[in-house]
Formats: C-alpha cells, structure tokens, sequence
C-alpha cells in the first residue's frame, strides 16, 4: 500500500469532521442466478452504524481468512476507529452492501484532501460466499461513480497476487479488476521474518559492522509512540522525501507536504486505533537533522505480527549502512519492549533492490504480492 506523508505504516484513514456523508442508497436487482441472489443494497454508512461496521469486519476477517490467511489479521480496534478519526490530509467514505440486512461487502473510497487532488483510493472486499454474484462490479461502479462526482481522474486500488515459492493466492481480484479497465502500476513484494532471525552472534557481528561503517558522524535515537519534541521538524522533512524517494511505478501519485501538524495528528490516530509506533533514528551530528529513519507498528494486544513501515536514508547520507543501523537497532528496541511478537512484515516495490537486499541480510522471506492497479477516468 502506499505510504505518505504522516502516514508511516502504510495504512489510512480518515473522514474530516464535517466531510458531507449524505446517505446514499443504490437499488440493484441482481437477476442472475435470481434463485440466489435476492435485492441487494448498498447504502452509505459511517461512524453513527455500529451494526454496519461490524457486519463490514465480519467480511474483511472472512475475506483475510479466504484470500490472504498466511498475512497478518485484521485487527477489530483499528478497524472501527478508521471511522471515527480523520487522518491529516484525507476524506474517507464507506458503502455497504447488504442482502436481507446482512453486510456482504463493503467499499472504502479515500480522497487525499491537500495533495494529490485528482486521485481517490479504494478498497472492496465481497464475502467469499457472497463472490460471483455481481457486487464487486457493483460496489465497483459506486467508487467510479463517487470519484467522478468528486472530480477524481485517478482511481487506484489493490489485490492480492501469488510470489513464486509462496503459498496460493486465486489472483481473482486482479483480474477483476484487469477486465474492468485498471493496469498494474506496481507490484510490491511481502516478505516476513522472524523477530529472532538471525543468529545472536551474527546478528551482533551485523550491527558492529553498520556501526563501524557509520563512524563518529551520527548519534542513534529511537522512541516509542510520540516523536520526541525536539526531532518532530527534522522528521516532517524525512517524512516529505518519501513519496519522492520510493519506487512508485505507474502510480500517478505526488509527494505530499508533511508539517508537525500532521505529524501530531497522524500520532494521535496511531494512538486511537492502539498502533504503538517504535521508531529508530540516524542523526547527523553536523546539523542537528535525522537523515535515516526505520519505524514499525505494533498492534495494541496479543498480536505476534509487527508491521515494517518506511525504512528511508537521505539520498546525501547513503552508504554508510545507515539503513541497516536503524533497522537492527529497531528490531532490538521492537524485542526488548515487544516480546508477544512474533513476526515483522514488510512489503517492498520488486525493483526496490536495496532495500530487499537489506531486508534479505535480516532474514526476510517473501510470502505473496500485492498489485497496485490503476485506472484512468475520462473526464
Ligand atoms: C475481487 C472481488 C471484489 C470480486 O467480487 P465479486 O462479488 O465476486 O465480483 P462480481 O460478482 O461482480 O464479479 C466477479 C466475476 O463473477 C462474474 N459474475 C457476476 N455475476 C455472476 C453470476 N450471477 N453468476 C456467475 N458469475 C457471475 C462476473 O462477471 C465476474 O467475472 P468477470 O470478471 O470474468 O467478468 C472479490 O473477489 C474480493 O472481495 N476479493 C478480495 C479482495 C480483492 O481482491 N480486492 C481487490 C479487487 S478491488
């Protein structure tokens, strides 16, 4: 999924306060086969519909279970708080669609508010006993139509996808989406490790060595939760640089502006959804600025899956291993405060070689892909 700026582990959210949710409610008649398929309904809903929000994670965990059942669970708190905290810069709406007055699918349209004002993100997931029936093409046709209204150009999304030598994945939603105008703008690879991958002695040897190759010039810094004060500017400006640095493929996405705003609001929606974020720093001596920057997720709870976020060096500071310091130094902060987990996720654009080539030093085994598909909207 994509990161931007506030946003480092690759999940987003929110509606503003006052974003207009006018409900909504489509009438479809699903003839085909109609012995099975009674009306189906999708009605727009928010924060106010407890039942709709959970009949709507009913289908995600159902839909994880079938597609995806080797990543991570969806987690039940951050899910019902996407709807009632409004991450900086973006405008989320959700539609469900029902039969007899049960969710089987649900869509997510996000609007990024501040940048990027010609494109709208989704996400559809339908019920896996529920699929074939006609409601991913119509909560599909939902999200054009949304996005069209909301003057969108750019409509991006994502599905899962099979990596050679890793468990089975139907690829169903890919070509959906394939035969529905949208292309493949970027595959990024999931890889996972274990917390404990790499031998003590090795690992040390690893760590002594990225030490060694960063020399006098920088000061390490890691914290949990909240940036600390004195950092939050320099990190806005390591936040900024992302969209620009990483591989974006086709995407037709701009980097986006980060502040301490957006930074302290972001926090504040970690911090509401229960996502403890644990950070590791590289600080330039010289001028005071973080010039590399690791930083991983953590569900609130018994979880054993953390979450890899933005792993990023400054273009100027590269070559001093720089990226492999905050990273281990990270993984032994996310062992020493963390021991319930178990495992750490990334994902990682294929072309992006020298991040994989660190990550595969740290013991990381790719698991499945994720397709980044984009369509363009005639105006
Ligand atoms: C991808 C996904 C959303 C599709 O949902 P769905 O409800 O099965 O979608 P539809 O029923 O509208 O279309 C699926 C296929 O069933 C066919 N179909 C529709 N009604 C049918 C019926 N009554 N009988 C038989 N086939 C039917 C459609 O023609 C379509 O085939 P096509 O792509 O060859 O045209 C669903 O598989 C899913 O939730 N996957 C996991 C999440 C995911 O991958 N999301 C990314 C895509 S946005």
């Amino acid at each position: 999924m994509l990161p931007a700026a506030g946003q480092r582990n690759g999940r987003f959210p929110l509606r503003p306060v006052g974003w207009p949710p006018p409900r909504t409610e489509i009438r479809l008649s699903v003839s085909d086969p109609p012995t099975t398929l009674n009306a189906m309904q999708i009605t727009e809903f928010d924060a106010s519909d407890p039942d709709r929000i959970a009949g709507a994670f009913d289908v995600l965990t159902a839909a994880h279970a079938a597609d995806t059942p080797e990543n991570p669970v969806p987690v039940r708190r951050f899910f019902e708080t996407t709807f009632t905290h409004q991450w900086p810069g973006r405008a989320r709406r959700w539609f469900a669609a029902e039969e007899e007055g049960r969710v089987v699918g649900h869509l997510s349209v996000t609007f990024h508010l501040d940048s990027n004002p010609h494109l709208a993100q989704f996400r559809l997931h339908v019920h896996p006993d529920h699929r074939k029936r006609g409601i991913g093409s119509a909560l599909l046709d939902q999200a054009v139509e949304l996005s069209r209204e909301e003057g969108r150009t750019t409509l991006n999304t994502e599905a899962p996808l099979f990596w050679e030598g890793g468990p089975v994945r139907s690829e169903a939603g890919a070509r959906f989406l394939e035969k529905r105008g949208f292309s493949r703008a970027l595959t990024s690879v999931n890889r996972r490790c274990a917390v404990d991958a790499i031998e003590p002695s090795e690992e040390d040897r690893m760590f002594a060595e990225a030490l060694d190759a960063a020399g006098d010039a920088y000061e390490l810094r890691q914290w949990i939760g909240r940036t600390p004060d004195d950092l939050v500017v320099s990190l806005c400006r390591m936040d900024t640089m992302i969209l620009s640095e990483v591989p974006l493929g086709e995407l037709d996405v701009e980097p986006e502006e980060s502040d301490v705003e957006k930074i302290r609001a972001a926090e504040a929606v970690n911090e509401a959804e229960g996502l403890i974020m644990v950070d590791s720093v590289a600080v330039d001596k010289a001028t005071g600025e973080i010039v590399a920057w690791s930083g991983i997720g953590v569900d609130e709870g018994p979880y054993t899956a953390a979450h890899q976020g933005i792993t990023i060096v400054d273009p100027a500071h590269r070559g001093h291993r720089l990226g492999l310091l905050t990273k281990l130094a990270n993984l032994r902060q996310l062992r020493e405060r963390f021991p319930n987990v178990r495992t750490i996720w990334t994902d990682n654009a294929d072309v992006n070689a020298h991040m994989i080539a660190i990550n595969v030093a740290l013991g990381y085994e790719t698991v499945d892909a994720v397709g980044e598909y984009q369509r363009k909207l005639e105006a």
